[in-house]
């Protein structure tokens, strides 16, 4: 059996998946750039820096844009989420999120959050979800963002367990191959079209509930 489960955040316990595309598209927008869901699809798991200049390179702008104002846009992006995020309540945790962390807590199942975003523990908290967490991997501890596996390593570690023991789950490409590259093993939300048909996909988080786990696991 696993002994914990790692979360992404945005798009796997909430819907901030969204609030982050409609900030960089705002961004984008602003600086000529136009960007789709489609190439959103590229930005979701990836950090604030790596997905600014992926969205710089697709508007060939990277060259012209000087390390002053690459923070400053990054921080304009992340002061606009940061805004939309205020409202976020209890109301807005994803179907089945609650029913499944209580589940976990039940069976002794660790919980830890292995999200990119330097938001993750401010959401947690709006969502009064802190308490379910043993762990939260700090994303400003690793050193590569996702797709590389560290995050979901330091996740693993926090609750003291090795990735290998654990079920990751995410929404994303990039974080797909992350959980891969760490042993742990995914469990993907979304459609197996964007996240890979060689793994289990659920198309609602209404669907992650504790046998389903354990189904997916023994298999
Ligand atoms: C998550 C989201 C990304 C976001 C990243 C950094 O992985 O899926 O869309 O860019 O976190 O978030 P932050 O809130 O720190 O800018
Ligand atoms: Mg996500």
């Amino acid at each position: 059996m696993f002994k914990g489960v790692l979360f992404d955040l945005d798009g796997v316990i909430t819907d901030t998946a969204e609030y982050h595309y409609l900030a960089w598209k705002k961004l984008a927008d602003d600086l000529g750039i136009s960007i789709d869901r489609q190439f959103n699809e590229k930005l979701k798991g990836v950090s604030r820096e790596d997905s600014l200049r992926l969205i710089l390179a697709h508007g060939q702008r990277e060259k012209d844009i000087s390390e002053a104002e690459f923070q400053r846009l990054a921080k304009i992006k992340n002061d606009n989420y940061v805004e939309m995020i205020q409202a976020v309540s209890p109301k807005d945790v994803y179907p089945g999120i609650v029913d499944l962390l209580k589940a976990l807590k039940d069976a002794n199942i660790k919980i830890s959050l292995a999200s990119a975003s330097k938001n993750g523990p401010f959401l947690l908290k709006q969502m009064a979800l802190t308490p379910y967490f043993d762990g939260i991997a700090d994303p400003s501890a690793v050193k590569a963002g996702k797709p590389a596996p560290d995050i979901f390593q330091l996740a693993a570690k926090v609750v003291g367990l090795a990735p290998e023991e654990c079920i990751g789950i995410e929404d994303a490409q990039a974080g797909i191959t992350a959980i891969k590259a760490s042993g742990a093993f995914p469990i993907g939300v979304g459609s197996a079209e964007q996240l890979g048909t060689d793994i289990p996909v659920v198309a609602s988080t209404a669907e992650l509930r504790l046998p389903f786990l354990k189904r997916l696991w023994d298999n």
